[in-house]
């Protein structure tokens, strides 16, 4: 299948990339390299550097993709509070021209990724896909705003689509920039010797989902899951001070877990329900969390 992969040099997009290329398909990154790297794209990919805000005609009328994956966003909650217009213009209008150059081309299904943060604070755990939407940033905003874009455009223009609401995504590759993920910001720490800060109690939980066991809900989505939307995570609540304490012990860290204060605005508790996925999409999570920390931390130390 040709596969055109938005966002495809970043830290989830080089391990799906690497998986399409397994499976046999061609596949086109399309790029801006904001936060992606160059060589995170494997051979024989294509790596065009452009930015999805600026026309795709050509590129689309070159490579002629039949499926599209849309992965390219502006990532970073911090970033979308001080500066939403550019958070909006990336997830929202890039994603807009995204979607209307794909249907004028003739692509047959979009996937796109979108993110737990459209829920907000979850008032019944775990979050199932009829939980209530209610984005507690703009970046959660920008990613409910573009699902609802997929279903108006896809609809309107004749193309298939699947939405994936990921947890909280880990793994190899994955940057301390941008998000603030919790992993890479705890590993970072710890290569320098410096004690990471857990803010608030540490007793607040997360869904981890390993970056590979995402990479493949969402190649599940190419045969699967048409005009659906599915939460992808790995169903199992960690508590991030269980997280430190695990991550600590495969790095060697001899010292107490340093406490600082809550950061307003956290959410006290996420987990998902990801039933509909693994049973419309013939998926399920495959790494469990003490394989995917130890595959990480060994990525870090290879580095
Ligand atoms: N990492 C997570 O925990 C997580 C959780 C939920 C959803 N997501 C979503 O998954 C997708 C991939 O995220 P990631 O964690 O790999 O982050 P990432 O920053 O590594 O990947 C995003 C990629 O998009 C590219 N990009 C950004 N703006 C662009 C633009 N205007 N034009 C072209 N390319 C652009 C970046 O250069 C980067 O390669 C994003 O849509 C993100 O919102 C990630």
């Amino acid at each position: 299948m040709k596969i055109l992969v938005t966002g495809g040099a970043g830290f989830l997009g080089s391990h799906l990339v690497e998986l399409l290329l397994q499976l046999g398909h061609s596949v086109t990154v399309v790029d801006n390299l904001s936060t992606g790297f160059a060589h995170y794209v494997p051979q024989p990919a294509q790596l065009i550097v452009h930015d999805i805000r600026d026309p795709l005609e050509s590129i689309f009328h070159e490579n002629r993709p039949e499926v599209v994956i849309h992965l390219a966003a502006q990532v970073s909650v911090p970033h979308s509070i001080t500066d939403p217009a550019e958070d909006a213009s990336v997830n929202i209008t890039g994603y807009i021209n995204v979607l209307q150059t794909a249907a004028r081309f003739g692509v047959c299904k979009v996937i796109m990724i979108s993110s737990a943060a459209v829920y907000g604070t979850p008032q019944v755990l775990p979050l199932t896909e009829d939980s209530a939407l209610a984005p507690q940033s703009p970046y959660g905003l920008s990613k409910m705003v573009g699902e609802h874009y997929t279903r108006l455009l896809c609809k309107q223009y004749g193309m298939a689509y699947t939405i994936l609401r990921p947890a909280n995504i880990y793994g190899p590759r994955q940057q301390t920039e941008g998000d603030g993920a919790v992993v890479p910001t705890f590993l970072q720490c710890f290569a320098v010797g410096r004690d990471p800060i857990i803010h608030g109690d540490g007793d607040q939980t997360r869904d981890f989902i390993y970056v590979e066991d995402m990479a493949r809900a969402i190649v599940a989505s190419l045969k699967a899951g048409d005009n659906r939307t599915f939460n992808v995570g790995s169903g199992v609540s960690v508590s991030i001070r269980d997280l430190w304490h695990r991550l600590a012990d495969l790095v060697g860290w001899q010292r107490e877990p340093l406490f600082g204060p809550e950061r307003p605005g956290d959410i006290k508790h996420s987990v998902m329900d990801s039933t509909e996925a693994i049973r419309t999409l013939g998926w399920k999570p495959c790494v469990d969390l003490s394989h995917g920390l130890a595959r990480t931390v060994e990525w870090w130390q290879s580095r």
